[in-house]
């Protein structure tokens, strides 16, 4: 059964907000700048909006940083991003920690360089305890890889006789996924115009609303997103039911 989160369903405000954060190397490229620059500039607003969901009173927010697709960007690029990623986590790490957020990655982690899935590993120990903002960081993340580890890990659970075939279901699989224990997400948000999911949260979406707009990440600042919040408050969701 698919379950609109609690907030959702009393108000209008979305409990899980996700965001694929594009048009960072377009933003750069159109100020003459490399890529690299609007990853940084990117990196700068993840803080802002980080800041704002909290304020707003998000329950939730899912980013998706770096896709399992997108090691087919130039070497240099993507060495870049990984810098990017390590700088962020031991530049924002304690504040997170301070304001309370609990981190959290989704993603596969054995494919990353070791020093960065230990910083990984190090700041979701550091602020499990915390009971502010839920924010989960989708890092060599892929829909697709990440529902076929939660087969494979079910089918080695029946071949070996921990589980039953006939007790697999939504929820259960829900629970094998990388995301376990997060609800799915209220409102799906991608910056910069582009109309596609590539490849995020695709079995968690099955209900989400969908928010596309214009502005490239960098511009993404916490007025635009107060802005998109308010649209979805417009938003009837009816879960294939017929509305009351
Ligand atoms: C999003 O910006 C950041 C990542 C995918 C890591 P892009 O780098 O995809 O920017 P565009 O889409 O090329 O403008
Ligand atoms: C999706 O953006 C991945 C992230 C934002 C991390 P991409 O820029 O990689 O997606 P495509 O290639 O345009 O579909
Ligand atoms: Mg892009």
């Amino acid at each position: 059964m698919l379950k609109p989160s609690a907030a959702a369903a009393e108000g209008c405000l979305p409990a899980h907000v996700a965001i694929i954060m594009d048009g960072n190397g377009r933003w750069a490229q159109r100020r003459g700048l490399p890529r690299l620059a609007g990853h940084r500039k990117g990196a700068e607003m993840v803080r802002e909006i980080v800041e704002a969901a909290s304020d707003i009173g998000v329950s939730y927010l899912t980013l998706y940083a770096f896709s399992t697709e997108n090691w087919r960007r130039a070497a240099e690029e993507v060495r870049g991003l990984m810098n990017l990623f390590r700088m962020y986590i031991r530049r924002e790490g304690a504040d997170l920690n301070r304001r309370n957020v609990q981190v959290r990655f989704i993603g596969d982690r054995g494919a990353l360089d070791r020093d960065l899935a230990a910083l990984m590993d190090s700041l979701e120990a550091q602020t499990a305890g915390n009971t502010g903002l839920k924010l989960c960081v989708a890092l060599n993340y892929g829909g697709r890889v990440e529902i076929i580890a939660a087969a494979r890990r079910l089918a080695e659970d029946a071949a070996a006789g921990r589980i039953d075939p006939a007790e697999i279901c939504e929820e259960r699989f829900s629970g094998a996924l990388w995301t376990h224990g997060l609800p799915d997400p209220d409102l799906v948000i991608r910056t910069s115009g582009e109309m596609r999911v590539s490849n995020f949260l695709t079995w968690q979406s099955a209900y989400s609303e969908f928010a596309f707009v214009d502005e490239c990440w960098p511009d993404f600042t916490p007025e635009v997103f107060a802005r998109t919040l308010g649209a979805f408050g417009e938003r009837e969701r009816r879960f294939g039911a017929v509305p009351g």
